[in-house]
């Protein structure tokens, strides 16, 4: 075992005790630039400093990373490399040529950033995988490993050799190992080294990949690897008798209790700033958990050389189960606080494991563990966590309910110790990201959660903020009619009916992420009952009724942090959003949703800048006086008021509670949402208005007058339109799914 202290922080403590104050000196400026790149010191020139090596996007610093000041000099190169001038080099990706029974194109020693391969099999081999791969810039190849096999018969397909690596065992059949290690000395290998070829067929633990040390994990990588089980752990751990206020702890749908231990590094956090960073990821992951309607205890700590504790798990075990999920938010804001003890970090967790153990006796073993650290190093006090960790796991039976993920984050990791401390044997646990992604990760990871906000506010643009909101352009020869939409779904954008007469899907452009990507039309739908001409006879010459229309793009969209559904009426993903039972029904949502006689709602305007317009619908007691105002249309008789205003719409506008905005024509088939807990869910959509109030200033903000009226279809009433179409067989068209018994 290897027990290893680290140059780091420790550095001021161990010169004062060991060397004595003569080598207690600053370092200088002189030898420290780097060829086509910069760096940053973490305390200036002061002795203890980092210095980190920044390098463009698919360039590395070489032949150090970071050095260290210590004894007035810059630390950390090795000695061979002592006379080698500091340089920004290209990224290299792992030797692909390791392909067994193919060929790869064009062979080559070696591979750099932004190089293309193709991978052949020889005859009698079928190739999975990639058949096209390029070198990424950070380190990794894109796609998946490509393998050349024949059907043997063995249980268990051929696993591979993932670039730069060299395997040992050429047998797949039931429990055959397979070993793996990186062949270039630069290189160490994150994943699974033993594979097992199990009963079922398929090989234990994951993938590995050999990493050079500048290589690290994209947010999408740890979305795929991290979200994966993470979302499957809360799925898992989903509870039924959650409910919104006073959300009760601790039993879990099958009598199950997750238990979630997050640690955070804040040693190399200086300033006030880096630990509010740190608060503000803890936060946000909580609160994207939070969107899974689980609740787990959480025992949240910073560390250093000490324990920062922010929340106790015990807590939850002692008496009182009832901490709510604002509780702990609100101990993680109250909380502020060099070396990095991470043994003291498991020594705590097990102190906490053995005291559950000793509290909930048998039902210890239906409990499930998760520990996330988060760190930006290795450790250098307090000696190798192995040991501790080994005995949680000795405590935590069977050995699949602890799972405990290493997310190393900056220039400085040593992987070596942080490695083993992760379990690998059920997908990739630990994972090397870059600071700057950190922000986005928890987003990626549940990317495809519907109507999250966007976490940050860094970004000024505003659109950021509503990544379902879409702008439709309808051309008709020389015209252009404009109309607003929202993403519900990877192919489908819910607009108005009227924004379409009879147009060929060829001229409706769908404006994605403001005018970066459009999406190509296939078709779209408009409800069966939608007929603009329907009360003509009765002197009326234009009726909304139903007007709803569900565009389908012909490719699916790619949900990122700034792409994104929102939530719609009636689905399961809506009721996990309004953390609601996943038993609830439809008239539950719309009760929350919809529940006050003024409820406060939102809609969008704009092109470039996205504004957003704040209404307030008049329900109940106060719909009537509101769609009253109809009458001042010609031709609408106080009398018929009720068949032209159907009670498919919402009504807003006025100066009552509030002065309301008034839709302007481009705002036309836009959402009508509601915020709720950091989720957005879609009630209505911009269908028509009494006045023209915003002619000339379309995209801005219009306040009502007192007698204007907008009316906007309520989306609970066409329910069974959405259904129709988004639970037809096509499975592709709604990942969302509909509630069991939608239309109660
Ligand atoms: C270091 O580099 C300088 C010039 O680049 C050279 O003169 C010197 O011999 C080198 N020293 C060693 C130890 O390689
Ligand atoms: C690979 O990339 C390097 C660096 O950009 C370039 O010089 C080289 O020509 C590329 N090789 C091929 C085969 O494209
Ligand atoms: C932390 O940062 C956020 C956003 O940058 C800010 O709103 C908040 O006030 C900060 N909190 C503290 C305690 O500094
Ligand atoms: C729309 O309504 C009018 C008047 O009732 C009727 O004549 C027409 O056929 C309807 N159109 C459709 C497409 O149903
Ligand atoms: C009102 O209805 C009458 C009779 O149906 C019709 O002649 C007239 O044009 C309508 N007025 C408007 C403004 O549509």
């Amino acid at each position: 075992m290897e027990l290893s202290v680290h140059w780091r922080w420790l550095a001021t403590v161990l010169n004062l005790l060991i060397l004595g104050a003569g080598v207690w000196c600053d370092c200088t400026e002189e030898g420290i630039e780097i060829e086509g790149g910069d760096y940053i010191l973490t305390q200036g020139l002061k002795f203890g400093s980092t210095l980190i090596y920044q390098c463009p996007n698919g360039l590395f610093p070489y032949p150090a990373m970071t050095r260290q000041c210590s004894g007035g000099r810059w630390q950390d190169l090795p000695s061979r490399e002592r006379n080698i001038s500091q340089k920004c080099r290209l990224v290299e990706c792992p030797d692909p040529t390791v392909l067994k029974y193919g060929s790869v194109d064009p062979p080559e020693e070696r591979y750099f950033v932004g190089n293309e391969t193709m991978y052949e099999c020889d005859s009698g081999y079928r190739l999975r995988g990639s058949v096209k791969r390029v070198c990424l810039a950070n380190g990794k190849w894109s796609g998946s490993t490509p393998i050349c096999s024949r059907d043997d018969g063995n249980p268990c397909p051929d696993p591979g050799i993932p670039p730069g690596s060299l395997r040992s065992g050429d047998y797949f059949d039931y429990d055959d190992e397979v070993t793996y290690s990186c062949t270039n000395s630069l290189t160490y290998l994150v994943g699974s080294r033993v594979r097992t070829c199990k009963a079922d067929g398929q090989w234990s633990g994951v993938e590995p990949s050999c990493f050079y040390k500048y290589t690290y994990d994209t947010a999408s990588d740890i979305s795929e690897a991290f979200g994966g089980a993470m979302k499957q752990s809360l799925t898992e751990s989903m509870s039924v008798g959650d409910i919104q206020e006073g959300r009760k702890i601790t039993i879990t749908k099958d009598g199950r209790t997750l238990n979630m231990y997050i640690a955070v590094d804040i040693s190399d956090s200086l300033t006030k700033q880096d630990i509010n960073e740190s608060t503000v990821m803890v936060q946000a992951f909580i609160e994207r958990v939070a969107s899974y309607a689980v609740s787990p205890n959480y025992d949240i700590l910073f560390f250093t050389s000490e324990l920062l504790p922010i929340s106790n798990i015990l807590d939850y075990y002692n008496g009182v189960n009832t901490k709510t999920l604002e509780a702990v938010l609100e101990d993680l804001k109250k909380n502020r606080a060099t070396g990095t003890d991470l043994n003291l970090v498991f020594k705590h967790m097990l102190e906490r494991i053995i005291i559950i153990e000793e509290t909930t006796k048998a039902k210890f073993e239906d409990l499930r563990h998760i520990i996330l650290i988060f760190t930006d190093g290795g450790y250098n006090m307090g000696g190798s966590p192995l040991a501790n960790l080994q005995r949680i796991k000795n405590t935590i039976k069977p050995e699949d309910h602890l799972d405990v993920y290493i997310f190393a984050v900056g220039a400085r990791i040593y992987e070596s110790d942080l490695q083993p401390l992760a379990t690998n044997e059920r997908g990739r646990h630990f994972f090397r990201i870059l600071k700057e992604d950190m922000d986005t990760m928890f987003d990626e990871i549940f990317g495809d959660l519907c109507g999250l906000h966007k976490l940050s506010d860094i970004t000024p643009s505003k659109s950021l903020v509503y990544p379902w909101n879409v702008r439709l352009t309808i051309l008709r020869g020389e015209q252009t009619k404009k109309c607003t939409g929202a993403i519900v779904s990877s192919k489908l954008i819910l607009t108005a009916a009227h924004c379409f007469l009879g147009d060929l899907p060829e001229n409706i452009q769908v404006d994605v992420k403001q005018g970066r990507d459009q999406g190509m039309v296939e078709k779209y739908y408009r409800h069966p009952q939608y007929n603009i001409t329907a009360k003509v006879d009765e002197g009326i010459a234009e009726f909304y009724d139903y007007d709803v229309a569900l565009v389908q793009l012909k490719e699916d969209l790619i949900f990122t942090t700034n792409l994104k559904p929102i939530c719609i009426p009636c689905t399961k993903e809506t009721n996990q959003a309004l953390r609601l039972p996943p038993d609830s029904k439809c008239s539950d949502q719309e009760k929350l949703l919809l529940k006050d006689f003024n409820q406060r709602l939102h809609f969008l305007t704009g092109e470039d800048t996205v504004k957003q317009k704040d209404v307030v619908a008049k329900l109940g007691q106060n719909r009537d006086p509101c769609i009253n105002q109809a009458t001042r249309l010609p031709n609408v008789t106080a009398e018929k008021i009720h068949e032209f205003v159907t009670d498919n719409f919402l009504c807003t506008g006025g100066i009552r509670p509030f002065v309301d905005h008034i839709a302007c024509k481009g705002d036309s088939g836009g959402a009508v949402f509601r915020d709720y807990n950091q989720r957005t869910i879609q009630v209505g959509l911009v269908s028509w208005g009494t006045d023209e109030e915003c002619k000339g200033h379309e995209g801005q903000l219009v306040n009502s007058k007192e007698y204007s009226r907008d009316f906007h279809l309520n989306l609970f009433k066409i329910v069974d339109f959405l259904h129709s179409v988004m639970a037809q067989g096509d499975r592709t068209l709604a990942p969302t799914e509909f509630i069991d018994n939608w239309k109660l």
